[in-house]
């Protein structure tokens, strides 16, 4: 991975989905109607994995991308609570609650924002009214260390969480002083410890490259000290950076980001570190312990990809709770409103606060198969794509085929009758394989204000 060339590869550092859905969220709109949303609940029988957004936080990280509401109002997080619930009421009369349930996924915003007893109450709630849990149910929170205690760890204890997700992010001083976010590397341990002690059996950490001032140097110190920690997991993301969509990433001097090929030779050195070290690589952004099922999940082609990133729990309908949320489904993705006062409108007039979304017609659908597939597996099997859809892959994807050549003369992707293959090395370029099966992508063509950077 390290005799990579770099200057050859920033050239392909261009605007692009990173793919955690197909169509990508730009493409959800009005048009999918409120009713047509309730039929798709009613009528799913898949397993179900619960996602619930906690969108509060104290003060920004100015590289931050998610949905977050920044407050330090107590009556904002106890009457988010109130609306939640009812949330939790009406879609409990839409779809049939004795579903199973497989899944279930606290994000944020900094769902440990809440104190211990509210945590308690929510995921209380939600049991009581979607009772069937799954023996081996993968029950998780995504975690800012500076705000978790021992109460907040004994809820989760006694619901039965098994998987944490901590936001490390950098550990560098002056990346930290620049994103707005001072997290000393004890108080990050003493996070991780505690959910040891606990008996937590995954634990992630999530690092981001291409934040301001990393050089090198400075993110090879950041990848030993994370890995000191001994994580399950790691998610290594790349820095989406989109100023014109975030206020607070305009704070940057776009001067002090690292270049392509400064970013491309920090991941290529993350892959060989992570790799010397006893991890493997999943997906585009992710290393796991070999021991870890998404290893399995692999080896049999049922690693899937969500916009919670990477898991073995395919197949089950993701209902979305809470301000903004994502739901997905066979056929659907679905997105609650942004705006506190139209989600709080809604439920007081007895309504879900979906707003919009997306169906999926039946080349979505096998665009998305194709997709996701080259995101999860970094290959795809063309007989099964032709079997499962009905198609002549060298027809139907012809122009694609044609895009690809570039890459395939690179040795990036190697291509048979059978299969298409991404190399190790093609994997950093994974999002640029992709666009080429994005039947939306003509449609964004070189305009800068859509998506974050491939490299
Ligand atoms: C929703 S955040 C919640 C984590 C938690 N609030 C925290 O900060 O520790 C989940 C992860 O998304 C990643 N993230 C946030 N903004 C990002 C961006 N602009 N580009 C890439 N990754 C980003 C960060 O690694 C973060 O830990
Ligand atoms: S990174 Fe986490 S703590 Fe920071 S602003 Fe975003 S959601 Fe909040």
């Amino acid at each position: 991975m390290s005799r990579i060339d770099l200057e050859k590869f920033s050239k392909y550092s261009k605007p692009g989905p990173r793919y955690t859905s197909y169509p990508t969220a730009l493409e959800f709109n009005d048009d999918f109607a409120y009713e047509r949303y309730l039929k798709h609940l009613d009528e799913g029988e898949n397993r179900l994995s619960l996602y619930v957004h906690l969108p509060f936080c104290r003060s920004a990280c100015y590289f931050c991308g998610c949905n977050v509401v920044f407050t330090s109002k107590e009556e904002k997080l106890s009457s988010y609570i109130t609306y939640l619930k009812k949330e939790i009421d009406i879609l409990a009369t839409h779809l049939d609650s004795s579903r199973e349930v497989t899944q279930f996924h606290f994000g944020g915003g900094t769902p440990t924002f809440y104190k211990a007893f509210e945590l308690d109450e929510i995921v209380s709630y939600i049991k009581s009214k979607f009772p069937n849990w799954s023996s081996d149910a993968e029950i998780s929170c995504e975690i800012d260390p500076r705000f978790f205690n021992e109460e907040q760890m004994q809820v989760f204890q006694k619901h039965g969480f098994n998987r944490i997700s901590f936001g490390v992010q950098d550990f560098d001083p002056k990346v930290q002083q620049e994103i707005h976010r001072i997290q000393p590397y004890d108080l990050t341990k003493a996070a991780v410890d505690l959910a040891r002690r606990y008996g937590i059996e995954s634990i992630n950490v999530d690092l981001i490259y291409g934040l301001p001032y990393q050089t090198f140097e400075s993110f090879k110190k950041t990848l030993e000290m994370a890995f000191s920690l001994d994580p399950d997991r790691l998610a290594v993301f790349n820095y989406a950076h989109v100023p014109w969509l975030k206020k607070t990433m305009r704070k940057f001097d776009e001067t002090t980001l690292p270049s392509p090929d400064v970013k491309l030779q920090i991941f290529s050195y993350t892959i060989d570190f992570f790799e010397a070290n006893g991890y493997k690589m999943v997906g585009m952004d992710h290393f796991a312990k070999p021991e870890d099922e998404l290893f399995t999940a692999i080896e049999k082609g049922e690693l899937h990809r969500n916009f919670q990133g990477y898991t073995t729990k395919g197949g089950s309908n993701l209902i979305g709770i809470g301000l903004t949320s994502i739901g997905e489904g066979v056929g659907y993705y679905a997105q609650n409103t942004k705006d506190m006062k139209v989600y709080e409108e809604a439920l007081d007039a007895g309504r879900l606060p979906f707003e919009r979304g997306i169906e999926l017609n039946d080349d979505d659908m096998l665009r998305q198969a194709v997709i996701m597939e080259l995101m999860a597996n970094f290959s795809i099997d063309i007989k099964r794509v032709e079997a499962e859809h009905n198609i002549v892959f060298a027809d139907y994807f012809a122009d694609a085929l044609v895009a690809l050549e570039e890459f395939v003369e690179g040795e990036l992707v190697t291509i048979t009758d059978t299969k298409i293959t991404v190399s190790a090395t093609g994997t950093l370029l994974i999002r640029n394989i992709a666009m080429p099966f994005d039947a939306y992508m003509g449609k964004y063509g070189g305009s800068k204000k859509s998506f974050s950077k491939t490299v």
